[in-house]
């Protein structure tokens, strides 16, 4: 896969932190920062030459919106997509929680525009609303799908957190190799984690299984049977020795300080972090989705 400019990716985080601090400070669902960091990636994805859609829901009283960008081209049948959640919480600006996922998969979308390809299966990008009152916009998305349109989704790729200031190297655990917390997601879960492992065995960083405990926008994708993968550095919990010693980083401090709290600026990121995730996402999208390897005969 192609290398992910780390420069284009914090562009994209200062953009969103310019977008909260001119609304109150915060990107919330049903808040007008949330609407118009929607407009943000949208006016880049449209110059790219996406095919974008927003997709309204209610919720709590406010609308919520989903954006959708399909990339012109591959086989619809076998559908991957790939998708962040764009909402903060209410306290902060969200740059790590979710810019970090939302502005990584838009420049990997961005990538595929800038190198003109047609992907063999079709690649759709996903931005999701409300995914911190409850998953609320992924989950009206998946039960928005007809049965046909559901069976066509090959593979789901979540990222929400992938810069966290005190990183961790975490892969949804797909196979269930760790055989504790939850089970294994979907059939072919398992491959499209040996493919983001594959990536980061290739740069010599070693990675952990995180459960799929339902935290995260991969859920309703999972309950709809639909694989699912992604990689994430931490939230509230605490990095420990272990970790330390072979991430580097501080041993029993949160592997993001700042979770929902309005701390979460543009200073609450690990360039490293966010440099090695965004160029596996991009290894992940090619190598599921551009130019899958030919099936055995
Ligand atoms: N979804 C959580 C949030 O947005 C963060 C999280 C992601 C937690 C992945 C666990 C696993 O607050
Ligand atoms: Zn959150
Ligand atoms: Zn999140
Ligand atoms: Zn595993």
């Amino acid at each position: 896969g192609p290398n992910i400019p780390l420069a284009n990716v914090k562009a994209h985080l200062t953009q969103l932190q310019s977008i909260a601090t001119a609304n109150g400070g915060n990107r919330a669902h049903g808040q007008p920062g949330y609407l118009a960091s929607v407009n943000y990636v949208r006016g880049r994805l449209d110059a790219a030459g996406y095919t974008t859609a927003v997709q309204s829901f209610s919720y709590g009283g406010a609308t919520g919106y989903n954006l959708i960008a399909d990339w012109p081209g591959g086989d619809t049948t076998n559908t991957v997509i790939v998708g962040a959640h764009l909402d903060s919480v209410a306290a902060g600006p969200g740059i790590n929680d979710n810019g970090s996922g939302s502005a990584a998969i838009l420049e990997v979308a961005l990538e595929v525009a800038r190198q003109g390809i047609t992907p063999t299966r079709h690649l759709r990008f996903a931005w999701w609303g409300a995914e911190e009152r409850g998953l609320i916009g992924s989950d009206f998305y998946v039960d928005s799908l007809s049965a046909a349109a559901r069976a066509n989704i090959e593979a789901y790729y979540n990222f929400d957190m992938v810069g966290s200031p005190n990183p961790g190297y975490f892969l949804y655990d797909g196979d269930n190799s760790d055989g504790t917390g939850a089970g294994p997601g979907p059939a072919g879960s398992a491959l499209l984690e040996a493919v983001l492992a594959e990536y980061f065995t290739s740069i010599g960083v070693p990675t952990e299984g995180t459960d799929f405990d339902g935290r995260s926008d991969y859920g309703p994708f999972i309950a709809a049977g639909i694989p699912a993968g992604g990689t994430f550095t931490g939230a509230e919990g605490r990095k420990t020795a272990a970790q330390a010693t072979k991430w580097g980083g501080s041993s029993g401090v949160a592997y993001d300080v700042c979770y929902h709290r309005s701390c979460d600026t543009t200073t609450n990121i690990n360039d490293t972090a966010l440099d090695r995730n965004a160029d596996a996402i991009a290894y992940a999208v090619w190598n599921v989705a551009v130019s899958p390897p030919a099936p055995p005969a």
